[in-house]
């Protein structure tokens, strides 16, 4: 069915889930953003993929559904009592658990030396942007969710939003569409 992944979700992303239900994480990544996530990551076989946010890893277990044999996902987070989840329901060697600010990873990181990145924490969205498209390759996808209006929103996010989404607009490096999926997503291409 149009707009509904769901059904199709990898097993361990339906397990993850009722655990995050259970803690009461409430900031998951929606079904449909992970299953875009997944046919993107299918797109870069052999690929290094970034995620910045692993959360409890619903977004991780889809990605990881649309990695090739050889490709890999580095998956960031501060936080180890929600990235635990994942690590526990996401054994795989193609990927790597790192618990360290999203920012500080980044700036350890070689230019161009990823395929994909899905930024779903501060960093890597509302700060070091700049350094985090740079370790983009050419071709290579930037993706970001919740860039429509969301219930959870801080006072004055929007204003965060729309400068967000009008710096990715204006780099001639970056070829942008805003997608009204999910929780509303931007995906870039590095040119
Ligand atoms: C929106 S949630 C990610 C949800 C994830 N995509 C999922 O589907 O489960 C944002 C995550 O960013 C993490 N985070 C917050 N600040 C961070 C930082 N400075 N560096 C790395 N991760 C950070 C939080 O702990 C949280 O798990």
């Amino acid at each position: 069915m149009f707009g509904d992944h769901e059904h199709a979700a990898p097993p361990a992303w339906t397990e993850i889930r009722a655990r995050s239900t259970a803690l009461g994480f409430d900031m998951p990544s929606e079904a449909n953003t992970g299953a875009l996530l997944r046919l993107l990551a299918a797109s870069k076989p052999g690929g290094r993929m970034l995620e910045l946010g692993t959360g409890t890893g619903l977004a991780t277990a889809w990605l990881m559904d649309g990695l090739d044999a050889s490709a890999s996902l580095v998956s960031v987070d501060v936080d180890p009592a929600v990235q635990d989840v994942a690590r526990g329901h996401l054994k795989d060697s193609r990927l790597r658990f790192v618990l360290a600010d999203g920012l500080d990873y980044v700036r350890e990181q070689a230019p161009e030396s990823f395929d994909l990145i899905f930024a779903d924490a501060w960093p890597g969205k509302y700060e070091g942007l700049d350094e985090t498209l740079e370790l983009l390759k050419r071709g290579g996808l930037y993706v970001i969710d919740d860039m429509l209006p969301q219930p959870n929103w801080p006072e004055g996010h929007q204003a965060r939003v729309d400068d967000l989404a009008a710096r990715l607009e204006s780099r001639p490096d970056l070829i942008v569409t805003r997608l009204a999926w999910a929780s509303g997503l931007i995906v870039g291409a590095k040119a």
